[in-house]
């Protein structure tokens, strides 16, 4: 197979790293992420096209401070240091590295002092963005520096015979001003990638790939109705076709009428073979009497498992599942994380190959998030449900706190129904990572007509964010709340007072159970 040209990214643990990876792809050249301490031999293997040394929280002169063996300036391969990356280029070549007696966070003015192939077509005095308290005291050996600031003599230093170059600063981050056109004269006049790395190719690529891998054999997926295990399903079935079996598990704490919306749009509109199975009944007797968050989420994991096993058995000659696995979770992995303590036991499909003995096959295992929405655009998806809000794996049953019940996944329903419609009607739906609506415990009096009410509270929760890892409550126009709590109000039988959540993540959580 033709190789991929690719950048390797070293990982010194900045919180940068994954932004690095992504300008790159942005520019159309694939890129990898691993661990500090990825050997050298692999490194060699993978014949990149060039070596990015991220930044990182340490000192080089910190004790146990990670770093890398010198092989790596021998490999004949550019390397570009970026902060703590750049210190380690420094400290290999005889340089010297201190900390910095007047420390420059975020904008600072940077001026060229020698132009070399990195800073090629780059302004002078351009705004750039710092993060770090140590710099360069003494230039190490056959390097130059390139710019300096106020504070900062070698901001930026340069071997061009031996290709490599450090930046004390970030230009991977939006407010260095010339990040991009460093980015790319590191891509391609210096590492001579070429702008490939498509969505169009990676179809093209996988399907190949997969249709060598599994050849006529059938394979298996959960098919969720998220972005992810719909674009990966989309994308098997174009290499294998109908031997591809996508099984999704109507749990009944989907949204309203989803179930039949997501096995009609798949099977009518992609050709999909999907087996659905209505296992409400099921679900909702497992959660009788049960009260506790973290009960009902082990509870509907397992369930799911079971159920899906199943039906997945059923079909005897399935060698693979594929799973909507992305690279954010893959690097998790290789990225030396402290261990955090577990505040929600998230539900995914995971767990099922060891037990089921079936080859996993993950095609987004390379993919950021938005990279899988731009193959499903190609793909032919609608627009609508790739911009689709996530949505947990316990669906509706972590938003009716307390007992989940038929009647009170219903009055869930037709509420969170109008807020989202209303969101589309205001035209601001793409500008929130998600909202939802969800029942509270809790009973209220309220006065309809000449009668008293005494009926449900219901929360509107709607967020901002990146990640799903920290969180802003959306600031709604006064007039838009107004508008949604009366139409609930009125229409929606069991709700007569409705409220807004306005507590972000930290330290709350986005879901409420
Ligand atoms: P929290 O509530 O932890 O949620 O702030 C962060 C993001 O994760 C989603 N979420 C889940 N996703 N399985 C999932 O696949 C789950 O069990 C699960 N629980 C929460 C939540 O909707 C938000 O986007």
């Amino acid at each position: 197979m033709e190789h991929q040209q690719k950048i390797l990214i070293l990982d010194f643990g900045s919180q940068y790293t994954q932004l690095i990876a992504r300008r790159i792809r942005e520019s159309k050249v694939y890129s990898e992420i691993h661990s500090s301490n990825y050997p050298i031999s692999k490194i060699k293997e993978s014949l990149p096209s060039g070596i990015i040394l991220s930044g990182g929280p340490m000192s080089v002169y910190d004790e146990d401070s990670p770093n890398i063996s010198k092989d790596i300036f021998e490999l004949g391969v550019p390397v570009l240091g970026i902060c703590y990356g750049m210190h380690l280029i420094a400290t290999h070549f005889q340089g010297k590295v201190e900390h910095a007696k007047y420390r420059e966070y975020g904008k600072v003015d940077l001026e060229i002092i020698k132009h070399d192939l990195l800073f090629d077509g780059v302004k002078n005095n351009s705004i750039v963005w710092m993060s770090h308290g140590d710099l360069i005291t003494k230039l190490p050996v056959g390097f130059f520096a390139t710019t300096t600031t106020e504070n900062t003599p070698v901001c930026s230093l340069s071997n061009p015979e031996k290709n490599i170059y450090g930046l004390q600063f970030h230009p991977e981050v939006a407010h260095t001003e010339n990040g991009t056109r460093l980015i790319n004269n590191f891509l391609f006049s210096i590492c001579k990638c070429k702008p490939d790395w498509t969505s169009e190719n990676f179809i093209h690529s996988s399907i190949r790939e997969i249709k060598a891998k599994i050849g006529n054999k059938r394979a298996v997926c959960a098919l969720s109705g998220g972005v992810d295990s719909s674009v990966a399903a989309v994308l098997i079935s174009k290499a294998i076709g109908n031997n591809l079996i996508c099984i999704h598990v109507d749990t009944g704490l989907m949204r309203k009428n989803e179930s039949e919306k997501i096995a009609k749009m798949f099977e009518e509109n992609y050709n999909l073979n999907v087996i659905s199975i209505n296992t409400s009944q099921l679900f909702l007797e497992r959660l009788k009497n049960v009260f506790d968050p973290e009960v009902k989420r082990k509870i509907i994991g397992k369930t799911f498992i079971e159920v899906f096993e199943k039906e997945a058995g059923k079909y005897k000659d399935a060698e693979f599942l594929i799973q909507g696995t992305l690279y954010p979770d893959v690097i998790e992995s290789v990225t030396v994380k402290g261990a955090s303590s577990t505040i929600k036991t998230h539900h995914n499909v995971g767990g099922l190959p060891e037990k089921m003995n079936l080859t996993l096959i993950e095609p987004f295992r390379e993919l950021f998030k938005d990279e899988v929405r731009e193959i499903g655009y190609q793909l032919g998806l609608p627009e609508i449900f790739i911009k689709r809000h996530p949505f947990p794996g316990p669906g509706l049953a972590v938003r009716v706190l307390g007992e989940v019940t038929e009647e009170r996944l219903e009055i869930l329903r037709e509420a969170d129904e109008i807020f989202i419609e209303e969101l589309h009607f205001a035209n601001i739906y793409d500008n929130i990572w998600q909202a939802f609506a969800v029942l509270l415990p809790v009973q209220t009096v309220g006065v309809m007509g000449d009668a008293r009410t005494y009926e449900n509270v219901l929360a509107l929760r709607a967020v901002t964010s990146t990640d799903g890892m920290t969180a802003d409550w959306y600031r709604f126009e006064n007039s838009f709340l107004g508008k949604v709590s009366n139409r609930i109000i009125r229409n929606v039988r069991g709700v007569n007072r409705v409220v807004y959540d306005i507590s972000s993540k930290p330290p709350s959580t986005i879901e409420w159970e």
